[in-house]
């Protein structure tokens, strides 16, 4: 199974991701992780993609499209998808890609957060730097304020990316690149949930599940 979710930066995806992963059996390919680890391991793709990721801008398609390529086949077509596809480009490209070895997305979960919502989520954000467990200081807080529940001994971190004016050149990049995404996937009939994730996590992660089993229905 090959699920997409989309939506902007703090919506939520990384979190639900962790939920869908768990009840689904599905691995978790987050291109900002991924691109994350490069960056820690000095490659020469984290060296390329550090000064869009720092300014909040997107990384250009041509050096994500076969890291993310490469990362679905590893995990057996098995996967869900967070923060990629991020263009129109990276979309079709994916979709030629999954052809070629006779597969295809079996859906694409939208979900849906106002901007006002999402600087706040992002702002409040804490992770673990060695298990990538994502927290909120209000809505989400560890056992132990400031320190990881998984990694006893591992102080949270916030992100570089999160701090107000790279978070507002993000937005931007969604509205002026990503948005048109979920357009793309209607136009091609894929299957596309809409998905209000304003919510709390937990009406969240439900919704996603109800809409996920008429799936199998
Ligand atoms: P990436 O790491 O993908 O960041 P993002 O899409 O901006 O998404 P976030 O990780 O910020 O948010 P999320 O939706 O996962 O929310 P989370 O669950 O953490 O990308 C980083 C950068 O890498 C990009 O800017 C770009 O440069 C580059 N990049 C990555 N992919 C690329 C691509 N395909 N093409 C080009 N460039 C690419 O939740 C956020 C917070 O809110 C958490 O604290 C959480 O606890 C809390 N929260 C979550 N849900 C709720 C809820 N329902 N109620 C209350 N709080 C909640």
């Amino acid at each position: 199974m090959i699920l997409v979710l989309l939506g902007p930066p703090g919506a939520g995806k990384g979190t639900q991701c962790k939920r869908i992963i768990d009840k689904y059996k599905l691995r978790h390919l987050s291109s900002g992780d991924i691109l994350r680890s490069e960056r820690a391991a000095g490659t020469e793709l984290g060296k390329k993609a550090q000064q869009y990721m720092d300014s909040g801008a997107l990384v250009p398609d041509e050096l994500i499209i076969e890291m993310m390529v490469a990362a679905i086949a590893d995990a057996g077509w098995n996967c869900v998808l967070d923060g990629f596809p991020r263009t129109t480009v990276q979309a079709a490209r994916l979709d030629d890609a999954l052809k070629s070895q006779g597969k295809k997305i079996d859906a694409v979960i939208d979900l849906q957060v106002d901007d006002k919502i999402v600087a706040t989520r992002i702002t409040g954000r804490r992770s673990c730097p060695k298990c990538g467990a994502v927290y909120h200081i209000e809505t989400l807080k560890p056992k132990r304020q400031g320190w990881c529940d998984n990694c006893i001994d591992t102080k949270l971190v916030q992100r570089d990316d999160d701090k107000p004016e790279v978070v507002a050149n993000r937005l931007g990049a969604y509205h002026k690149q990503t948005a048109a995404v979920v357009g793309y996937y209607k136009s091609v009939k894929a299957t596309v949930f809409d998905v209000r994730a304003d919510g709390a996590v937990d009406d969240v992660t439900r919704a996603v599940f109800n809409k996920l089993a008429s799936l199998a229905a």
